[in-house]
């Protein structure tokens, strides 16, 4: 059997946290596999802001494996107040994990981000760092840090959500004692498996280190979905992350009767890996809710495109988190799949999706949501007829070179 073979582009997640705790740890830290998107890069503009030397081997790798960025950390108590307002752009998990870090310094900070990021709800990170002493100003960015002595605390995660549990963690290295975030349903984890790979303790500076970042597995599950929707493509895809946390994807997939493999898994900077290979495969419906849903959160729009083509009924409940994403993920994904011919029906928690519909071609909208503009995408390849989106720029925020990509597979 011949596979094409594609490289999927560093996670996201793990490159914020990356440039965060290599900015905080004491001398070089070099991350492999960086993702060089516009949500990472402003990133890195925070730092570069509050004093932190960082440099770029290769502006211009997407799509290769040498994307390598260098960090000249400077410790816990190294970051400068910044002269300007840190910019986050669309990027959620730079503003709340920074809130964080921010609360703790001996200086004030303002910070924001685009239209869409001034909507999305910053009380959920700064309620558990006010209980730390954290003094913040605003409800919604743009906000005012002023820097303050923290102390831990433990706190249960109202909502699962990994950026929330992240703030606190990050807050928590410069509360002395020990800080523990209690969770009922476990989001991704991978501030915690970091904070571990770099042995950073409460109050301690801990050292620079290297970071080899696995490719991403929320990137790579629109091309799980492509290669199992479209006819004669098999596709292998080596060096993607396989954290348990972020696996929702493989076992909904599985479930649906997806033919998708997954081997050769090995662990590197604390974080798995392994290769997923997947065919043309015949869908069928199922239930999704409960506590697999914070393992999909990001997966919820291509899983929808998935089950437009599955046989019988699809129902994904208890994902009311998906209305403050980038966009509100329920109604972008129920709207514009209508449009399309799929039979879906708007839930205020999730959606009911009833297949297989051939879908047609049509105009429609991503919202600046990077991932609605990728689900959209992958529907062209299918659709019977052209899907015109009317912005695909969004998707620079997360998978530079994606239409490359996906374009290569038909
Ligand atoms: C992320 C956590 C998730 C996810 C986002 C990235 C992270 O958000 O949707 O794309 O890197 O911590 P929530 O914590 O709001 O669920």
């Amino acid at each position: 059997m011949s596979y094409k073979e594609i490289h999927i582009p560093g996670d996201k997640s793990i490159s914020h946290r990356a440039v965060m705790l290599g900015a905080l740890a004491k001398g070089e830290t070099i991350v492999n596999n960086f993702l060089m998107s516009e949500d990472c890069l402003a990133t890195v503009d925070c730092f570069r802001k509050l004093g932190i030397d960082i440099k770029m081997t290769n502006d211009k790798c997407q799509m290769s494996n040498e994307c390598k960025i260098i960090i000249k950390g400077k410790g816990l108590r190294g970051l400068k107040r910044a002269k300007e307002v840190l910019d986050v752009g669309n990027s959620g998990t730079t503003i709340r994990l920074m809130l964080g870090i921010l609360a703790a310094q001996d200086f004030i900070s303002e910070i924001t981000g685009d239209a869409s990021i001034q909507k999305r709800p910053m009380m959920r990170v700064i309620k558990p760092l006010s209980e730390m002493g954290a003094n913040i100003e605003g409800e919604y960015a743009p906000l005012k840090v002023y820097g303050r002595k923290l102390k831990p605390i433990t706190y249960e995660l109202p909502v699962a959500s990994a950026q929330v549990k992240s703030a606190i963690l990050l807050a928590g290295l410069y509360a002395g004692g020990e800080t523990k975030v209690i969770e009922k349903n476990p989001a991704r984890d991978h501030t915690e498996r970091m904070l571990k790979y770099f042995n950073a303790k409460p109050g301690q500076d801990f050292a620079g280190t290297t970071i080899d970042v696995p490719g991403d597995i929320s990137s790579a599950a629109f091309f799980m979905v492509a290669g199992a929707l479209i006819q004669n493509c098999e596709l292998k895809m080596p060096n993607v992350g396989t954290n348990p946390t972020r696996m929702g994807i493989v076992e909904v997939l599985h479930r649906m009767g997806a033919n998708l493999e997954v081997k050769d898994e090995q662990i590197l900077s604390e974080e798995p890996r392994a290769t997923i290979l997947v065919k043309p495969s015949k869908l069928q419906g199922i239930k999704i809710s409960g506590e697999i849903i914070p393992r999909i959160i990001d997966e919820i729009p291509i899983i929808a495109l998935a089950a437009t083509q599955a046989e019988g009924v699809t129902e994904i409940r208890g994902a009311k988190e998906l209305r403050i994403k980038e966009s509100d993920r329920i109604a972008t994904v129920s709207s514009e799949l209508k449009k399309l011919g799929a039979n879906i029906e708007e839930l205020d928690d999730g959606v009911i999706i009833t297949g297989p519909t051939p879908l047609k071609g049509g105009k429609v909208k991503s919202y600046g949501d990077h991932r609605i503009a990728m689900m959209l995408s992958v529907a062209n390849l299918i659709a019977d007829g052209q899907v015109k989106i009317d912005d695909v720029k969004c998707i620079e925020t997360s998978f530079p070179g994606f239409k490359k990509l996906l374009g290569g597979l038909v």
